[in-house]
């Protein structure tokens, strides 16, 4: 408390064919196994008599046989592409093969490749009604799982990133019947809009009720809202996010946070259903099955066609999450077939892919210990509450929960090279360690090159002998360091107050503890 008020003075001073539906046999062969999968979830709906029409996925083949690129890669360094496929058909993604592509370098996901053999890809969005665009690709490392024990990469959505085709084939137009899964991050969602999924225009614009049917998933309360605080599942039908027959609340919507959630939504003529599950075990609940909503223009749909993963029908461009896998169908999906698909799902052995905690490693929580002596040994890395600044304080068992939650991070790969790290909040979701001015701040990651090299540092040896020190990507020389209890990159002298010579080995080496949090 002292020591805080301390630092606070000085830092005011410093400034699967389709023959009868599904067999016990196929359920069998799926579920229980961490193998790759003899059928995918594309073969199930098959089986079910109605086939994907769209199957994106950077982690897994969602059919057996599939052999196909799951996406596509860029890398900064210069603007090469690759197309990542698979460990052989029907498996899961060479992640190797992004590493060594993009080692040194950052890589975003330029292409969601179609699996369905429709052609409908996903690409970077283009402007529309509500932003402009095209909207950002995401970073290719942001999102390590493993599924089955192979390591993986998620499409990690932060706020103005997008993707789109407005020339569908075989995507449910007008009141066409058609479903959908997708398998999100529960744990990464905000209140923007719109972290979406599924079918929306096809120019971009919001032309009216009913003209899309998207998945939802955050806890945005603009529109609708299910039981607790969220995040929910809903459904994205144009102005307006569902949680069941009714615009805004409906109880029987749960919050939902599962590390790795499956979401279902179907919709046919005047029916429609959204469910959801644990996507690591255990089946779907039914959170709604029945008529459209009781809100003009929802009835009959108007469905256009379209695909986006990430924003509005719009281009509402405002909202956070991450998506691993989803399809779209052509037909009405019975819930014995989606039930079937939940247990391929579970079957598939998705995991958060962190080694641990305590550890440099991407998905690992840590702390950082200042290793000065004797002011600041006690000392931890934190943001503020107050403010966006980025400072050392006195941390320990006794500490408030907020107080350890602000002092604890989210190791990230480097969101400008992939060889380096970043550091995400872990009470601050989307929010990194970067640096402007030479100044440490927590901001929302806005997804631009700048942002990503102010937030990448590379860990060294410490400069002092112990621990680890922190070399900002874009200014070599500079590490990162506590002064005056405020944290900055600063160099071995130079201009700035905080390069100060004195103490700089010291305030530039940090100790990876354990997390506080
Ligand atoms: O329905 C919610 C949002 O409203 C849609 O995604 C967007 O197109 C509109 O702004």
């Amino acid at each position: 408390m002292i020591k805080s008020s301390i630092r606070r003075f000085r830092r005011a001073l410093l400034a699967v064919g389709a023959t009868a539906a599904l067999s016990a046999g196929l359920l069998t062969a799926t579920a229980g196994t961490s193998q790759a999968a003899a059928q995918g979830p594309c073969d199930i709906y098959l089986a079910g008599g109605t086939p994907c029409v769209a199957a994106h996925s950077t982690t897994r083949a969602l059919y057996g046989a599939y052999n196909g690129p799951l996406y596509q890669v860029r890398r900064a360094v210069d603007n090469a592409t690759r197309d990542i496929g698979l460990l052989s058909a029907g498996g899961y993604a060479d992640a190797a093969a992004q590493d060594s592509f993009c080692a040194g370098t950052s890589c975003v996901i330029t292409v969601l490749y179609d699996q369905s053999g429709k052609g409908n890809h996903l690409t970077q969005a283009p402007a529309g009604g509500a932003a402009g665009g095209p909207d950002n690709l995401a970073n290719a490392f942001e999102a390590p799982v493993t599924v089955a024990g192979h390591k993986a990469y998620g499409v990690y959505v932060a706020p103005g990133t997008g993707y789109r085709n407005n020339n569908t084939n075989g995507i449910a137009t007008g009141d066409q019947p058609e479903g959908m899964y997708a398998i999100f991050d529960g744990t990464h969602f905000n209140d923007g809009c719109c972290f979406d999924y599924g079918n929306a225009e096809t120019n971009n614009l919001d032309t009216g009720n009913g003209h899309m049917e998207a998945l939802y998933f955050g806890n945005n309360k603009a529109w609708g809202s299910g039981s607790g605080n969220g995040p929910w599942v809903m459904a994205d039908l144009e102005n307006g996010l569902f949680s069941g027959v009714n615009r805004g609340a409906n109880a029987n919507d749960p919050s939902v946070n599962n590390r790795f959630l499956t979401a279902m939504l179907k919709g046919g003529p005047n029916q429609w259903a959204l469910r959801g599950g644990d996507a690591r075990s255990g089946g779907l609940a039914t959170f709604y099955n029945g008529a459209r909503p009781n809100a003009t223009g929802y009835n009959p749909m108007h469905k256009e066609g379209a695909i986006i993963l990430g924003i509005g029908g719009d281009n509402s461009k405002w909202a956070q999450g991450t998506f691993y896998e989803g399809v779209m169908t052509q037909g009405y999906p019975s819930d014995a077939t989606e039930n079937a698909v939940q247990a391929n799902i579970t079957a598939a052995g998705y995991d958060s892919g962190s080694t641990g905690t305590g550890t440099l490693t991407p998905g690992s929580r840590i702390s950082l210990r200042a290793t000065t002596a004797p002011c600041c040994t006690s000392h931890y890395l934190r943001h503020d509450d107050a403010d966006n600044k980025v400072v050392i304080s006195g941390t320990d068992s006794s500490s408030s929960a907020t107080d350890k939650a602000d002092a604890t991070w989210i190791v990230r790969a480097g969101l400008a090279n992939s060889s380096c790290l970043s550091f995400e909040s872990v009470n601050k979701s989307g929010q990194f360690l970067h640096h402007y001015n030479y100044e440490l701040y927590l901001d929302t990651d806005n997804g631009a090159g700048a942002f990503a090299l102010d937030a990448t540092f590379c860990p060294t040896t410490g400069n002092s002998g112990v621990g680890t020190s922190f070399q900002s990507v874009n200014f070599p020389t500079k590490y990162l360091r506590h002064y005056h209890y405020t944290a900055y990159i600063a160099s071995n002298g130079g201009t700035n107050s905080w390069d100060s010579g004195t103490s700089w080995a010291a305030d530039t080496s940090w100790l990876v503890a354990q997390p506080w949090s």
